[in-house]
């Protein structure tokens, strides 16, 4: 699956690409083979990335675990009734595919990017009954049209809050969106039902941030106690993990994949990222200093330690973007300086990318 130094060299790195260098890849080491098969490394990636053969060399070099971080959502996909456009979403599947990587499917059933049509009828809200028909008829289709190369799919993504922001719940701690606000808490199990109709061999994960807090993780338990004694499938737990340098603590992160591990349940680190800032909610920082990176590469090493000492219940660590140049926090909801990823602006590896490197290699 990693490009050979000779292949890699190889590459056209024609001047129209942005600005890396043209050594980024031949020099470093792969994560995906530090990692090994049994806990797989992986990036979210974006559609232009896989259309140049530099960016593209780079994450078939580092990964052997890809996600979509926007192509595959509803808003991606959807058309209106029963019309999608796949062109994005298939080129980073089958790319993963030919190069020998597992595939996650993000996501489903969510609050934000979803199909807006589908809240909708006419001038007024859309029913109960048509939205459970519809939100049926888009996980057949979209589960089905993958089916076969989509190794586990976010079936439903962040249904549950902590009260951030002083956000209202439901008693069990559901966030009141417009899923849950229609259709009520069952459309989780409605939505489990039909991916796993739609693609029986497919893993089905509910994916969420601060998994690691005790109050979500006992909401989630409970709402997995509650549909596996109905019957529905639910393989795995999917911990977002975006990180500050100072939060959220280990011991508390390593409480999580211990409890949901107890309940059977297979978990992977989905979108992990840890700013420079101390606390996810500090914006004060423009730029880094060689002491915050080096505190972020320490961090990044005691997480990818405690995973990789979970290995028999965590298959893959997967971060949110190839490099600083395409995090989220550039642009979502409001652009905000955090440098939080392995590689920096030029696709340069940073010490994080070091420290992670070593934590792998110890573990294996
Ligand atoms: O594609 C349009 C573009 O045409 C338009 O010009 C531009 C103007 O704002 O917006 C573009 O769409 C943006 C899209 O990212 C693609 O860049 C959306 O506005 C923006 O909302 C969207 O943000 C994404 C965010 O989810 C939305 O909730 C981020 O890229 C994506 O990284 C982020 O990912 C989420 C995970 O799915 C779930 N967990 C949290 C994570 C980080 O927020």
């Amino acid at each position: 699956m990693s490009l050979t130094r000779r292949q890699f060299t190889a590459l056209p790195l024609g001047l129209a690409l942005p600005a890396i260098d043209s050594a980024f890849a031949a020099e470093t080491p792969s994560l995906a083979q530090a990692f090994g098969q049994r806990m797989r490394f992986g990036m979210a990636v974006r559609p232009d990335q896989i259309r140049d053969t530099a960016l593209a060399a780079f994450i078939a070099h580092q990964c052997s675990i890809l996600v979509a971080e926007n192509a595959m959502k509803p808003a991606s996909l959807s058309r209106g009734e029963g019309q999608y456009d796949f062109r994005d979403a298939d080129l980073i599947v089958d790319f993963a595919a030919k190069n020998g990587m597992l595939m996650r499917g993000h996501t489903l059933v969510w609050h934000q990017q979803a199909a807006p049509w589908m809240f909708k009828d006419g001038a007024g809200e859309v029913s109960r009954e048509k939205l459970i028909a519809r939100m049926e008829r888009y996980i057949a289709d979209v589960v089905g049209h993958f089916r076969g190369r989509v190794y586990s799919w976010d079936v439903v993504n962040e249904a549950f809050q902590n009260g951030e922001g002083g956000a209202k719940t439901d008693e069990a701690g559901m966030r009141l969106s417009e899923w849950r606000r229609i259709i009520g808490p069952e459309f989780i199990e409605i939505a489990f039902r039909a991916a796993a109709k739609a693609d029986p061999d497919a893993l089905l994960f509910y994916n969420d941030y601060e998994s690691q807090n005790p109050q979500k993780v006992e909401a989630v338990r409970k709402m997995v106690r509650g549909l596996r004694a109905k019957g529905v499938r639910i393989d795995g737990i999917g911990h977002q993990m975006h990180c500050a340098r100072k939060w959220p603590r280990v011991d508390d992160v390593a409480a999580a994949i211990e409890a949901f591990g107890a309940d059977g349940l297979k978990q992977h680190v989905t979108e992990l990222d840890i700013g420079l800032n101390d606390m996810p909610t500090d914006t004060k920082l423009t730029a880094a200093t060689d002491e915050l990176l080096q505190d972020q590469a320490r961090r990044y090493a005691e997480l990818t330690t405690l995973f990789m000492s979970k290995r028999d219940k965590l298959g893959a660590m997967l971060t949110w973007g190839i490099g600083d140049a395409y995090s989220w926090y550039l642009s979502w909801p409001r652009k905000r300086f955090e440098a939080p990823l392995l590689f920096d602006t030029r696709l340069q590896p940073k010490p994080a990318f070091h420290a992670v490197l070593e934590a792998a290699r110890a573990a294996t």
